[in-house]
């Protein structure tokens, strides 16, 4: 990898099928950049261990967001593909930026606030989370970080803690920039609020002919009768149809709302076609990939090793610009 290029970077947790938010929000934009930067792809299965998932589920879905990103045309041997858990020294990172961490900005992160408004028994991974998520971000010095619009937030304090760090010890942490498109930002799920693995209302980015039906045909819309005319602007299957049609084909669609004479039944199966022409031709090679999880887990290994080389020569420097003692190698 040439140091001249610059880096993007992006995480997923391994907390449930990847679906189409995922795919348009944070992994199209990392693909697609894959050619003109150096890029880091990694599962951030520390970030999903706060959750309620079983150890089967977190290496289940493991491989399943491996096989996902391969599949979708991530390049392992142009970039880096690694394991937040298997990169020790983002952990170490992130206890020294914690250290400068104020309690009073974490308490107003939005996945602290979320999990206390659920009532949800809060624990240190969820209090946390933007500190492990900034030094996951700082330990490969990312230009830029293709996110969903849920994760601004959280991209402000990595480049507040950033600052911070610089302020008191020196020029050395680099300051990342997110990339958020306005079209992607927050992806609506089947019940129009926003697609979330957490959420029963995914669109998987890979399933079979049948599952991809019925995530489809479960999109709630409105109450409108066939032969009335529609506003495509508030209906959730357009809003997912203009992320896998060209732009003629929306244009089509957006017509035949207005018109009338259309169902959203109609529109729910040409969502369907456009999904399978656009991720069946990926789909095989998913299947493929998910029935040989040992090659998987080499290769996430093999990219883990990678980037332990460029992590331990950053922790070096922080280490010393921190003043702690260090590592005897
Ligand atoms: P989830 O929220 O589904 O658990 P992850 O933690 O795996 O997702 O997030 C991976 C990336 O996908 C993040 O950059 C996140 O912002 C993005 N993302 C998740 N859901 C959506 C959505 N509905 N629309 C746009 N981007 C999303
Ligand atoms: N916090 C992100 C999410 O919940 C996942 C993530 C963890 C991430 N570390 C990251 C994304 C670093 C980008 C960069 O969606």
């Amino acid at each position: 990898m040439g140091q001249s290029k610059k880096r993007v970077l992006t995480g997923s947790r391994p907390s449930g099928t990847p679906h189409l938010g995922n795919y348009f929000g944070a992994y199209k934009p990392l693909i697609d950049l894959q050619n003109s930067y150096d890029f880091f792809f990694f599962l951030a299965d520390f970030h999903s261990l706060n959750g309620t998932d079983t150890a089967t589920e977190t290496r289940q879905f493991s491989f399943t967001l491996l096989a996902t990103m391969i599949a979708c045309g991530l390049d392992p041997q142009r970039g880096l593909l690694y394991a937040q858990s298997a990169v020790p020294e983002v952990c170490e990172l992130a206890w020294i930026l914690g250290c400068q961490a104020p309690y009073g900005m974490l308490t107003r992160a939005h996945s602290f606030k979320d999990s206390q408004a659920k009532g949800i028994d809060v624990n240190m991974g969820v209090f946390n989370y933007p500190v492990l998520m900034a030094a996951d971000i700082l330990m490969f010095d990312a230009d830029v970080v293709p996110v969903g619009q849920d994760q601004k937030q959280h991209l402000e304090m990595t480049r507040d803690f950033a600052q911070r760090f610089n302020n008191r010890y020196g020029s050395i942490m680099h300051l990342p920039e997110p990339l958020i498109s306005d079209d992607v930002a927050v992806v609506p799920g089947t019940d129009g609020e926003k697609m979330s693995k957490s959420k029963n209302n995914t669109v998987a980015i890979f399933a079979t002919d049948k599952d991809w039906k019925k995530q489809v045909m479960s999109i709630v819309t409105g109450s409108a009768q066939l032969a009335d005319p529609k506003d495509p602007a508030t209906c959730n299957v357009f809003a997912l149809y203009r992320l896998v049609a060209d732009i003629v084909e929306v244009q089509q669609m957006a017509d035949k709302y207005r018109a009338g004479g259309y169902g959203f039944g109609h529109a729910k199966l040409e969502l369907i076609d456009k999904i399978k022409a656009v991720f069946g031709p990926m789909r095989d090679r998913y299947f493929e990939l998910m029935k040989r999880p040992d090659d998987l887990r080499d290769l996430v290994l093999t990219g883990s090793a990678r980037a332990r080389v460029l992590a331990r020569e950053k922790l070096e420097k922080v280490q010393e610009a921190v003043g702690v003692i260090g590592r005897p190698y």
